[in-house]
C-alpha cells in the first residue's frame, strides 16, 4: 500500500517548500511535488508541521560492555529511543574482540541483527595493528564497513601508537575510507590520574582535570598532520574543546581532509556539573568543560565549521543497584555508582540518541543560532553523506528510503527521563522545556512512532551496507 504525506513543509538540507510526498509500498520515496494525485494511497495528513529526513546518528555505542558492566540501552532499546527523537539510522562501533576483523563484524552483526528497530550500521575500531590487521581493513568494505575508529587514548586499552596510525590513515586513504578520531592526549591523562588518584583524589570532576583540554588540540592536529601526509581523510569524534574547533579550522584551511562532529552535552555542560553531588551522570571521555568551550562549540556549529551533530550514546545508569520499569519488566543494570569513592571506575557515557533533535531544535533552530536547513544537515544529510549512505538515507528524494519524521514545531514539552525512552534512570536534560518534537516518524515507509505511541518492533531495522562516503 502506497503512503502520501499531505498538508507538510519540506526541509532539507538546502531548501524549505510545501509538498506531498508520497511513498511507495517498498518504502521508498516515489514523488514529492505539489496536489500529487494518488487516490488508492493512504493519506497521512502532516497537519501544516514540517516534513525532515529522519535523523542519522553516526555515533552510538549499544550494549557496549566497560567497566565490569554494559551500556545499558541495547540494539532494541537504544533504537526505540532514537526513532521516539526522530532518528531513523544510527551507526555503533565494534570492538575489536578477535584476531580476525570478520569476526569481530560477527559478533557485532549477532549482537544487533535481532533486535535492531531502526536502519543501522557498524564502524570498526582499530585498537591492535598488525601484518593481519592491515591486510583485512580493506575487505571491510565489502561487508559494507567504510570506517575505522582509532584513538590516542585508553593508554593500555584502546590507544595505538602513532606509527600505526600513520599506516592505518595510509591503508584507509588508498582504499577511500575514513578514519575517525578519539582525539586525547593518553600519555597526559594516565600521568595525571595516577598523581590524582595518590593523591586522594577521588571526586567526579577529577575525570575532567586529568584530562586537560589541550590534550585534545595536540591530537587534533598531530593526527591531522598525518592524515594530510598520508592524503587520507579524517573525522574527529565528540569534538569538546574551543582548541580542538580552532585546530579543526586550522588544519581545513590548510587543506586537510579533516571533519568534526560534537555533541549536544558538550553544548550546554561544564565541569561545574561534575562537581555537584550527582556529577557522575556528565562523566564521559572527552569529558565536559568551560563555558568558553561551550561557546566555542556554538560558533562552530553555527558557522559550519562542525560538519555534524552526533550523541555518542553510551548510557548507564546513575544508580544500577535501582531497578526501572521498562516495557513491563524491572531492569537494573550497574552503573555510575561503581565508582563511588574513585572517579576511574565510573563508566565512561552518557544517554543521547533520543535527545538530539528535539534538544537541537530548540536550542539551535528556535534560538536562532542555525537554521532548520543547518538542523537537517547536521543531524541526518551530512552524516549520510560523510558515511556513504546518502542519498538513501538523509535526503528526501525520489529513490531515498521513506525514513520521515512528521515535526511539530509548535509542540511543547517537559523533557527528561519519561520522554527520553532511554533505558536508563536519568536524562541530562531533565525539566527542560522544550518547543519543536516529532508527531510521527516512519521507517521506509513504515510508521513506527505515531505520538507517544511505538509501532517499531525488534528485529525491523535493517542493516546498511555503506559505500565510500564524501569528505564535506
Ligand atoms: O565516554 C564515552 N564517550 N564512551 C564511549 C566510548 C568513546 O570513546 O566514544
Ligand atoms: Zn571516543
Ligand atoms: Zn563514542
Amino acid at each position: 500500500m502506497s503512503t502520501l504525506i499531505h498538508n507538510g513543509t519540506l526541509v532539507t538540507a538546502s531548501e524549505t517548500f510545501d509538498a506531498d510526498v508520497l511513498i511507495d509500498d517498498s518504502g521508498q520515496i516515489s514523488a514529492i511535488g505539489r496536489d500529487l494525485s494518488a487516490p488508492n494511497a493512504e493519506r497521512v495528513d502532516a497537519c501544516g508541521g514540517l516534513i525532515l529526513p529522519g535523523g542519522v546518528d553516526p555515533h552510538t555505542h549499544f550494549e557496549l560492555p566497560m567497566f565490569g558492566t554494559v551500556s545499558s540501552d541495547d540494539h532494541y532499546t537504544g533504537h526505540k529511543a532514537a526513532a521516539f527523537g526522530g532518528t531513523t539510522t544510527a551507526i555503533d562501533f565494534i570492538n575489536q574482540d578477535y584476531d580476525s576483523l570478520k569476526d569481530c563484524v560477527d559478533a557485532w552483526h549477532k549482537k544487533a541483527g535481532d533486535k535492531a528497530a531502526i536502519d543501522y550500521s557498524f564502524h570498526m575500531n582499530i585498537v591492535n595493528f598488525n601484518e593481519q590487521v592491515a591486510k583485512e581493513i580493506p575487505l571491510l568494505k565489502e561487508e559494507g564497513i567504510t570506517t575505522l575508529k582509532i584513538f590516542t587514548a585508553y593508554n593500555g586499552v584502546l590507544r595505538i601508537d602513532d606509527s600505526s596510525i600513520f599506516k592505518i590513515l595510509r591503508i584507509a586513504g588508498e582504499h577511500n575510507m575514513l578514519t575517525l578520531l578519539h582525539a586525547e592526549n593518553g600519555d597526559v591523562i594516565e600521568t595525571l590520574v595516577e598523581e590524582a588518584l595518590a593523591e586522594g583524589h577521588t571526586s567526579a570532576e577529577w575525570h575532567a582535570l586529568t584530562r586537560p583540554s589541550w590534550g585534545a588540540g595536540d591530537a587534533i592536529l598531530r593526527v591531522a598532520g598525518m592524515a594530510h601526509a598520508a592524503d587520507a581523510s579524517l573525522y574527529i569524534v565528540h569534538m569538546n574543546t574551543a582548541i580542538g574547533a580552532d585546530m579543526l579550522k586550522y588544519a581545513r584551511e590548510r587543506g586537510a581532509k579533516v571533519m568534526g562532529e560534537t555533541c549536544p552535552p558538550y553544548l550546554f555542560f561544564t565541569i561545574d556539573h561534575m562537581r555537584q553531588t550527582d556529577g557522575a551522570k556528565w562523566i564521559c571521555s572527552p569529558p565536559m568543560r568551560s563555558e568558553a568551550d561551550n561557546l566555542r562549540l556554538w560558533q562552530a556549529v553555527e558557522r559550519g565549521e562542525m560538519q555534524t551533530i552526533a550523541t555518542d550514546h553510551c548510557p548507564f545508569f546513575f544508580d544500577g543497584t535501582q531497578p526501572i520499569d521498562y516495557e513491563g519488566e524491572q531492569i537494573a543494570i550497574p552503573g555510575k555508582e561503581l565508582g563511588v569513592g574513585d572517579f576511574t571506575k565510573i563508566p565512561n557515557g552518557l544517554p543521547g540518541v533520543g535527545d538530539r533533535l528535539p534538544v537541537m531544535w530548540t536550542e539551535g533552530v528556535v534560538k536562532g543560532r542555525i537554521t532548520p536547513n543547518q538542523f537537517v544537515a547536521m543531524t541526518s544529510t551530512n552524516p549520510a553523506k560523510i558515511f556513504g549512505m546518502y542519498p538513501r538515507k538523509g535526503a528526501l528524494l525520489p529513490g531515498s528510503d521513506a525514513d520521515i519524521v512528521i515535526w511539530n514545531p509548535e509542540r511543547k514539552v517537559k523533557y527528561g527521563v519519561e520522554m527520553a525512552h532511554h533505558r536508563t534512570d536519568y536524562n541530562l536534560f531533565e525539566g527542560w522545556e522544550l518547543k519543536g518534537y516529532p508527531e510521527k516518524v516512519f521507517l521506509r515507509g513504515k510508521l513506527i512512532v505515531d505520538g507517544d505511541k511505538w509501532l517499531g518492533e525488534r528485529g525491523g531495522g535493517e542493516f546498511i551496507k555503506r559505500k565510500e562516503g564524501e569528505v564535506l
